[in-house]
């Protein structure tokens, strides 16, 4: 089957944090990994969202123009993916030309479809910046929730989008100003005429997940507004025929996981429109966005394009009980993470506690610490070098040759396959936590086995060859089912026990694919603890950030 999976696109406007990695990046690259050795067609795609007016305001702020802005963050997005292992076909940006002509592709295709009209509305134009102020420009009182500093266009407190005009006591970002009021003409796009299909779609889509549709749903029956798709701005995707106006950067952003496709592979419509499976993931805040606007222009604009099958969505990370803020300096970035752990420990510590639901969680350093030593390190790292090590010992470095197998050795072979097919159908389900969970029992017993049979005490040559034969299988199991979850672990197993790319196949979990008699690799140890003094110095590094930045915010 072909499958089209897509990770949220990251807002070339700051540094990747730990938070972007759980909810989406993390997620959908395990998903990816395991569909591909499943056999599927799988092409995992993402790229940079390089418009709108954070964009904009960010560069002025570092007197940078917005395409210096984001080629800076396209590339450090890039790396820091790259070194956590997610496996993307490709990583595009949505200033990309692919992107510009599939947006005005849509737009086209949605305006001769009759879903788009333009109509003249009243904004909040800067006397003294001279210039209108879409969005992030601006910023006031949320009308719903009355919460403060919001920006114009959506509010953090109650996750709802606001359309131009609704925000109170609006002041320009910029200057501080009140605003005055000019005439623009604007498009909108006709979102409150797809209410029905949207509830059809919402409602008969089993794939969605319940706790969600169900707040989506309430948003339908409260009634959608028709949604203003342009903005006055020069950076973004020219309107044709309009000066100085540009798509919302919500209009060209989704369309961006088609233009990416694209640009990857002449085969883009086969994944689009036939029959495949199209898959989202994405983080809470975004639901808006991908179960309303985005369904409802895929079903507009025809041409065989159809509405996602399935979007998984997830919580919010925070950070020893805090929101990550940058401004606050209360954040872990990527690159500050990866120059201290392994790639694989923060892999397997988010996955661990995430859940396939909306359920928020927190990074707190002293559980990472326990989790990876008590968890990661104790059972599949102790597993595995206990086993090799001691093949090493008794066997030479060769795998041994199994004869007349116990009944205890013949349960565990048996009991890799009942993993094998359970693991499958739980991250097929999105059920990635219990996943992981079900192979590191697995690893676990294979643990328990090994000191059940206690090779070292037996007498018995060819009862101590089996053992280490059943053992071998066991890692050459763990390093098949961890792939998704660990893959430079998973690489480092397969190193040490020959296992060539070729054979890394899901059904090859349970097949014998290190034949007795090969000869082990280099055998080290996969993983070292986390110390005490290592978390220490994280826990005094973010007070310590966050003390000082106080401190300059008090003097300010
Ligand atoms: N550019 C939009 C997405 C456009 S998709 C057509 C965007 N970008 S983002 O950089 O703000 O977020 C990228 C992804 O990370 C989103 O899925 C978002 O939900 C997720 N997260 C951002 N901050 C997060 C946390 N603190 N915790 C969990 N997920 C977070 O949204
Ligand atoms: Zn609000």
């Amino acid at each position: 089957m072909k499958i089209l999976v897509t990770a949220a696109l990251p807002y070339a406007n700051g540094p990747l944090h730990l938070g972007h990695i759980r909810s989406t990046y993390l997620p959908a690259d395990i998903y990816a990994r395991y569909q591909r050795l499943a056999g599927n067609e799988v092409l995992y795609v993402c790229a940079t969202d390089e418009h709108g007016t954070p964009i904009v305001a960010g560069a002025e702020k570092q007197q940078k123009t917005p395409k210096e802005f984001v080629d800076y963050y396209h590339k450090k997005d890039a790396e820091e993916f790259a070194a956590l292992g997610f496996s993307f076909d490709i990583f595009h940006r949505t200033s990309s030309k692919e992107n510009k002509e599939m947006t005005q592709y849509f737009f086209k295709r949605l305006n001769d479809a009759g879903h788009i009209y333009t109509k003249e509305v009243e904004l909040p134009y800067c006397s003294h910046d001279k210039r209108f102020l879409p969005d992030r420009f601006i910023v006031g009182t949320c009308p719903h929730c009355k919460a403060e500093k919001q920006y114009s266009d959506y509010c953090e407190n109650c996750g709802k989008t606001l359309s131009a005009g609704e925000i109170l006591n609006p002041v320009c970002i910029t200057c501080g100003k009140k605003p005055v009021h000019r005439i623009s003409k604007h498009y909108f796009f006709k979102l409150a005429s797809f209410s029905d299909k949207l509830h059809k779609y919402l409602s008969e889509n089993k794939n969605l997940q319940s706790d969600v549709t169900n707040y989506v749903l309430n948003w339908v029956k409260d009634g959608l507004v028709d949604w203003d798709i342009s903005r006055d701005l020069e950076w973004g995707v020219p309107v044709p025929g309009e000066k100085d106006m540009v798509f919302y950067v919500w209009f060209d952003a989704p369309i961006g996981y088609v233009s990416s496709t694209k640009a990857l592979t002449k085969k883009w419509e086969e994944f689009w429109k036939k029959d495949s499976q199209i898959v989202h993931f994405i983080g809470k805040d975004i639901v808006y966005h991908h179960f309303l606007f985005w369904p409802a222009m895929l079903m507009g604009v025809g041409d065989g394009f159809r509405a996602p099958d399935k979007m998984a969505v997830r919580g919010y990370l925070n950070l020893e009980g805090r929101k990550f803020s940058k401004s606050k300096n209360w954040f872990v970035s990527i690159e500050d993470f990866l120059a201290s752990y392994p790639p694989d420990y923060l892999r397997y510590y988010q996955t661990a506690f995430t859940p396939h639901s909306t359920v928020d969680a927190d990074f707190v350093w002293k559980d990472f610490q326990s989790r990876i030593n008590n968890e990661l390190v104790a059972n599949v790292g102790n597993y595995v070098n206990r086993a090799l090590v001691l093949v090493q010992k008794m066997e030479g470095g060769s795998v041994p040759r199994p004869e007349g197998l116990d009944e205890m050795d013949q349960k565990m072979l048996g009991e890799i396959a009942i993993a094998r097919e359970k693991v499958a159908v739980l991250i097929d389900g999105f059920k990635l936590k219990e996943g992981q969970e079900e192979i590191f029992s697995l690893s676990s017993e294979f643990n328990k086995y090994l000191s059940d049979k206690s090779p070292w005490k037996e007498k018995d040559a060819q009862k101590n060859a089996n053992t280490l034969y059943v053992c071998i299988r066991g890692i050459s199991a763990l390093s098949i089912l961890l792939e998704p979850y660990l893959p430079f672990s998973a690489q480092k197993m397969q190193q040490m026990l020959c296992i060539g790319k070729e054979q890394v196949k899901w059904a090859n979990a349970e097949v014998e694919i290190v034949m007795p008699g090969t000869k082990l690799g280099e055998v080290k140890p996969l993983y070292v603890k986390v110390s005490d003094e290592q978390i220490a110095k994280e826990e005094e590094k973010l007070r310590g950030n966050s003390d000082a930045q106080k401190k300059l915010e008090g003097k300010n």
